[in-house]
């Protein structure tokens, strides 16, 4: 009987070992180096001295993207007009001097192109400044230069401003 015993608790210590072997050991090698993986794809920590920019460069969406982007390209007066000023200029809504229609730019375009450029900047009445959009100003000024063109004026569209 106590043979027996001997016998069984040695089984028993056999297969635990064993089980250790195959099992658990290499379990916990696959858990290393998951854990070990898993730290090295760990985001940078964002040193600032604002505590918020931290917090908003870390909660940043992936691939945020800069609107005025100085390297984006360019875009022309027609792009512009098309982007933004349409909305209103295209049929004349909210009361604006409709695309083309020289009659109401007329008077407008005797102001000169510098007056019509600070209107577009800033807005004017029913407009808000750049037409609600997000320009460069001298986007801003082919948009000018486009509509009023169409209109009858013979305004040059403004170049883009060499790189500071
Ligand atoms: C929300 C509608 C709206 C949008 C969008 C809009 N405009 Fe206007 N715009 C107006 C209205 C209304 C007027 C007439 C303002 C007035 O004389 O009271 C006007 C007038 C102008 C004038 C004549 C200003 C003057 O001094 O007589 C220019 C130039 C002009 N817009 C350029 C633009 C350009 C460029 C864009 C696009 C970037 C644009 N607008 C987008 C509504 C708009």
């Amino acid at each position: 009987m106590s043979h027996d015993n001997h016998d069984q608790s040695h089984s028993t210590s056999q297969v635990f070992s064993s089980t250790m072997k195959t099992f658990v050991l290499p379990v916990l090698v696959v858990v290393g180096l998951v854990a070990y993986i898993a730290a090295s794809f760990r985001p940078q920590v964002v040193t600032t001295s604002n505590p918020n920019e931290a917090v908003e460069a870390r909660i940043q969406k992936v691939g945020a993207v800069e609107i005025k982007d100085a390297n984006r390209a360019a875009r022309s007066g027609e792009e512009v007009f098309k982007a933004q000023c349409s909305t209103c200029h295209a049929t004349g809504a909210a009361g604006s001097p409709k695309f083309g229609d020289a009659a109401a730019w007329g008077p407008r375009i005797a102001k000169g192109f510098d007056a019509l450029m600070t209107s577009a900047l800033k807005g004017k009445g029913n407009m808000g400044p750049q037409g609600g959009g997000n320009f460069e100003d001298y986007e801003v000024g082919r948009g000018v230069a486009y509509m009023a063109n169409a209109a009858g004026a013979k305004f040059a569209e403004p170049k883009k401003p060499e790189a500071k």
